[in-house]
């Protein structure tokens, strides 16, 4: 028998937060305070307040986590952070894949790849992302697309301790939409099976976030289907309150 995962709930704060932001963290380490056993909590912010917030969650089992990596330690590639810098700032995950940075910036299954190796070599757990379209979903080939992406983007040496997945469909990010209990339980389970045939018992033991319009009045019933472990919240995370909601529904 395998043992029950533990839930993560991972806030991506994207590109939003400037200092003043440090405060909604603080708000988060109190309100957190007495959670810690039943789900682990985590803060992607933007590389400029990683320090402040690593700092910050020495009072707390909050982790840190980066929103993106290089996949090499060093060298010319102006405006890029590598996994080692996010590390030397006091992350310890890193986001990789999220549908934002393949469009936005042309990330192909291969590149996260490199990059989810990269947050290996540099000691950091790697928040691997994947989802389908709209257009995808529309043309009924959402378990092809997300068996092709999990294929591409998990490294053969991934693990239950080094790795998280996260599922997010491009249309419920941003939008208020989200699928159905039973849409999220169909490609959760094909997730699960097609890591288990990969990695085995790894495979089985590995976390698998829901992200896409997760919020208080959501978060019980997504969280609640099966090989669902967890989220991973974009605006919602921004305020304390509103991530504590969703933490809540592991209360
Ligand atoms: P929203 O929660 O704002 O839909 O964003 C989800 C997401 O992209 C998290 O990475």
């Amino acid at each position: 028998m395998s043992t029950p995962i533990k839930p993560l709930v991972a806030g991506n704060w994207k590109m939003n937060g400037l200092a003043t932001q440090v405060t909604e963290f603080a708000a988060l380490v109190d309100g957190y305070s007495g959670m810690e056993d039943k789900v682990d909590c985590m803060i992607c912010p933007p590389a400029t307040l990683i320090a402040a917030l690593a700092n910050f969650s020495q009072e707390s089992t909050i982790e840190i986590g980066g929103q993106n990596c290089h996949a090499s330690a060093t060298g010319a590639h102006t405006g890029d952070i590598s996994a080692e810098m996010l590390s030397d700032a006091g992350a310890t995950s890193v986001i990789v894949g999220h549908s934002e940075r393949r469009a936005d910036h042309g990330e192909t299954s291969e590149d996260v790849n490199r990059c989810a190796r990269a947050a290996w070599r540099a000691g950091l757990v790697s928040i691997i992302c994947i989802g389908e379209t709209a257009e995808q979903r529309k043309q009924g080939i959402t378990l092809d697309i997300i068996g092709e992406q999990l294929l591409g983007s998990v490294p053969d040496d991934a693990t239950s301790s080094n790795c998280v997945i996260a599922y997010e469909p491009v249309w419920a990010i941003g939008t208020g939409l989200t699928p159905t209990a039973q849409d999220v339980a169909d490609v959760h389970s094909s997730i699960r099976q097609s890591l288990v045939r990969r990695f085995g018992d790894e495979g089985q033991q590995m976390r698998l976030l829901y992200g896409g319009s997760v919020k208080p009045a959501n978060a019980a019933e997504l969280m609640g289907v099966i090989d669902v472990d967890g989220a991973l919240v974009g605006g919602a995370s921004l305020k304390a309150a509103d991530l504590l909601g969703i933490l809540n529904a592991y209360e």
